[in-house]
């Protein structure tokens, strides 16, 4: 069936703006590395997008190696995309990244020039886009000069290939640099993509500090840890979860009781405050002032209006919450 945007998708979606940049990013945005792949449900992929943009998640973030196989939710992404949003793509911030192991030999990782520009070049024709929105070193590179990747980042943005460049997975020195080194190419680096959640909270160690100077937005993923931080496994391990499904990025035994403890009582705490566990793990990234965006995936529609719910429901945290949440973290 033709999909047909909803009228009333930008009704509730907050948005924020990234950075000092012109551009705005909405609350929640989604990402594609679980559950778009080749070994996926197509169908499912297609109706979380859908259901995605009609709730005001304009903004999709994708990577070269997204799968598995590396390189099939850009293809599948491409084939959803053409289907369904092709009239819409003004209204989308589309992002994928490169820096992961992607083929074969010793151009095909890191951040050589030569691995960035033909990385992109790939990803735009799987995707069938003419350009992508942001286009992100993936991770840092400790054998190749930094000047050589931004520079690379700085050509990729001015052959029109991508609008926006940013990082992911550098750490507060290497930001500090890679954001010198873009200002003076005089392609601002518009965000940092750094891992942040309840449980990991490096950011606030400084990172936190030089994108507020630098005046760089911030998009957070993993910020439910990949699903630790939902009702997805107070019990048991569900065989359709990320654990469940035996793959190598959750496993079964990080699950552990001192973990499942600890999520145990956090979800209490937010029944407490009439959430669910996802809901109030997604608006604490959230409420730390140098985050624009919580990038979360999911494996099912019902996550997502999940998530995007509980933006309404959300009321800030009082200190003593805030002291709990502290107390259990650190047992
Ligand atoms: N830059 C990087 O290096 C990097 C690294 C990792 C991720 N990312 C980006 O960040 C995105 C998100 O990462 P992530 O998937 O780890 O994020 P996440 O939001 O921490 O975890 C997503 C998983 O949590 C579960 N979940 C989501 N909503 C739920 C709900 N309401 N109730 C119960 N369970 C729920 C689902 O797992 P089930 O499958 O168990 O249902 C879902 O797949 C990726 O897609 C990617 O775009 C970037």
């Amino acid at each position: 069936m033709t999909y047909i945007a909803s009228d009333t998708r930008y009704d509730s979606m907050p948005f924020d703006r990234c950075g000092n940049s012109g551009l705005k990013l909405p609350l929640i945005s989604l990402g594609l590395w679980h559950n778009w792949g080749n070994v996926d449900d197509y169908n499912n992929g297609k109706a979380m997008l859908r259901r995605a943009f009609d709730l005001g998640i304009t903004h999709f973030d994708l990577a070269n190696n997204y799968g598995p196989p590396a390189g099939s939710a850009e293809s599948n992404f491409g084939r959803m995309f053409s289907e369904d949003f092709k009239s819409y793509r003004d209204e989308l911030i589309i992002s994928t990244k490169a820096g992961w192991d992607m083929w074969p030999g010793p151009y095909g990782n890191f951040g050589s020039r030569k691995y960035l520009i033909s990385s992109i070049d790939q990803s735009l024709k799987r995707m069938g886009l003419d350009y992508v929105d942001v286009f992100y070193h993936h991770r840092p590179d400790p054998d190749t000069p930094l000047e050589e990747t931004m520079g690379a980042l700085d050509y990729i943005v001015r052959s029109g290939r991508a609008l926006y460049v940013g990082i992911s997975q550098y750490n507060t020195a290497q930001t500090k640099e890679a954001a010198r080194i873009l200002r003076e190419l005089g392609t601002p680096c518009l965000i940092h993509q750094a891992r942040y959640n309840l449980f990991d909270r490096w950011i606030e160690d400084g990172l936190s500090s030089v994108l507020e100077e630098e005046r760089m937005g911030c998009i957070v993923f993993s910020p439910l840890d990949q699903g630790l931080l939902t009702d997805r496994y107070l019990t048991s391990i569900p065989d359709d979860s990320r654990a469940g499904k035996g793959g190598p990025f959750l496993k079964v035994d990080q699950i552990n009781d001192e973990i499942r403890s600890k999520i145990v009582q956090l979800n209490q705490l937010a029944l407490s405050r009439g959430q669910t566990l996802a809901q109030m793990s997604i608006v604490w990234t959230l409420s730390n002032p140098v985050v624009t965006s919580a990038l979360i995936g999911a494996s099912k529609t019902s996550q997502i209006e999940e998530i995007v719910k509980g933006l309404e429901l959300h009321k800030p945290f009082t200190s003593d919450e805030l002291k709990a949440i502290d107390n259990i973290i650190g047992q």
